[in-house]
Order: C-alpha cells, then sequence, then structure tokens
C-alpha cells in the first residue's frame, strides 16, 4: 500500500485524519511515524502557500506523498485578522485566554452583525513527481460575546456557530469534526485523491 505521510506533530490531527482518509488506498504516517524531523518556516501570506511550502518540502526529503495543512481564524470586523497569523498573533507563547479576552476587548462594543468570523483549513497534497493539489474549508461563526467552552483548543472558546447555539469549544470533539473547517477541507482533498487514482487504473 502507498504511504502518505501528514506533516503535523499534533496527535489529535493525525488520527481524525486517518479516521477520514481510512477508505482509500493509503497508509497514513505522522512525521515521527515516517522518522522525519524538520519545521519548514511558515512565512507564505496565504493559508495555500504555507500548507504548500510544508508539503512540497517533506515530499522533496521523504521521496513520498505528501499532506500539510495551514489553519487560522479570520475576524471581519479586524480585516481578516488574524488569518495566516492565528498561531503568531499577539506571540507563539501567549496564552490564548490573553489572546481570546484581547480580542473580546477589540470587539467589545461591536454589534452581533458586524462579529462575523470563520476558521479556514487549507490541506495540500504533493506527490514525489511533483503534482500538487490544495483544498480549502471553512466553517462561518461570530465573536461570542464572552469566553466559553472547555474542549477544542485555541480561539474555541470564542468562536460561536449560531446553528448550535454554542461556542466550538462547548462540541463535543465528534461534533465539532462533522463540521470543521479541518474536516471539510480533508473530504475535499479525499474526492481529488479518489479521481487521482482512478485516473490512474
Ligand atoms: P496551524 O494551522 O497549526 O498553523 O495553526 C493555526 C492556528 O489557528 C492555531 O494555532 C489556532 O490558533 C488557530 N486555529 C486553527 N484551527 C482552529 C480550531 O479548530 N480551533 C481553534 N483555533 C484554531
Amino acid at each position: 500500500m502507498q504511504q502518505m505521510i501528514f506533516a503535523t506533530k499534533n496527535k489529535g490531527k493525525i488520527k481524525e485524519i486517518k479516521a477520514i482518509l481510512s477508505d482509500l488506498p493509503l497508509e497514513v504516517l505522522s512525521m515521527e511515524e515516517a522518522g522525519i524531523e524538520m519545521d519548514v518556516v511558515e512565512d507564505g501570506t496565504t493559508f495555500e502557500a504555507n500548507a504548500l511550502k510544508k508539503a512540497s518540502e517533506i515530499a522533496k526529503v521523504s521521496g513520498k506523498l505528501t499532506m500539510a495543512d495551514d489553519s487560522g481564524l479570520e475576524i471581519d470586523f479586524l480585516d481578516g485578522k488574524p488569518g495566516v497569523y492565528s498561531a503568531r498573533y499577539l506571540g507563539e507563547d501567549t496564552p490564548y485566554v490573553e489572546k481570546n479576552t484581547h480580542i473580546l476587548h477589540l470587539l467589545k462594543d461591536v454589534p452581533k452583525e458586524k462579529r462575523g468570523a470563520r476558521f479556514v483549513s487549507v490541506i495540500a497534497a504533493v506527490f514525489p513527481d511533483g503534482r500538487k493539489y490544495t483544498a480549502r474549508g471553512t466553517i462561518e461563526g461570530s465573536i461570542a460575546y464572552e469566553i466559553k467552552g472547555e474542549n477544542g483548543f485555541g480561539y474555541d472558546p470564542i468562536f460561536f456557530v449560531a446553528e448550535k447555539g454554542k461556542t466550538t469549544a462547548e462540541l463535543s470533539p465528534q461534533e465539532k469534526n462533522a463540521i470543521s473547517h479541518r474536516a471539510k477541507a480533508l473530504q475535499k482533498m479525499k474526492v481529488l485523491l479518489q479521481k487521482e487514482w482512478e485516473g490512474q487504473m
């Protein structure tokens, strides 16, 4: 079976990815499982550029099909910020409770209709022969008025999803995975890869 590397150190992401791609003829390996240790600097200005850069550099070193993702939160009132800088916003090591409190403060007097936001995930797949694909998934929501919920990570406690009447930090992992930006991008990527395999048969 063909092996594929998913370029992340995050065990939660790998588990989700293995589950979604389980019916493709692929053995999904984490960087650790593939024995690869390298950091790729995410210096692109788009999610696509960062995901493609990460996947391309690791595909070059490993000689294997490689997927990578880049994701972030876009807030309409802040002209799309923090966007591709979501992880580095206010400093890489700043606790999220501080980042989230700061955002709530910036949006203190902003009415509901102007609090729109979305999580974006872009997955890139790069084959050793240079073929490249990207797939984008989003989930629309708004910035809550207070921090709520204990699940998830990052900006989840301030990201309110109207259909659920909750923040994504109040959803169970299963509920979040069913609607998340990452799951949607992965599903799109799965269709692209399936077409690729059908073409080769
Ligand atoms: P990266 O894709 O690992 O570079 O991380 C992007 C950053 O975006 C994360 O560190 C979080 O701050 C934020 N982010 C991306 N997806 C989510 C999510 O599902 N919930 C909360 N924050 C997220």
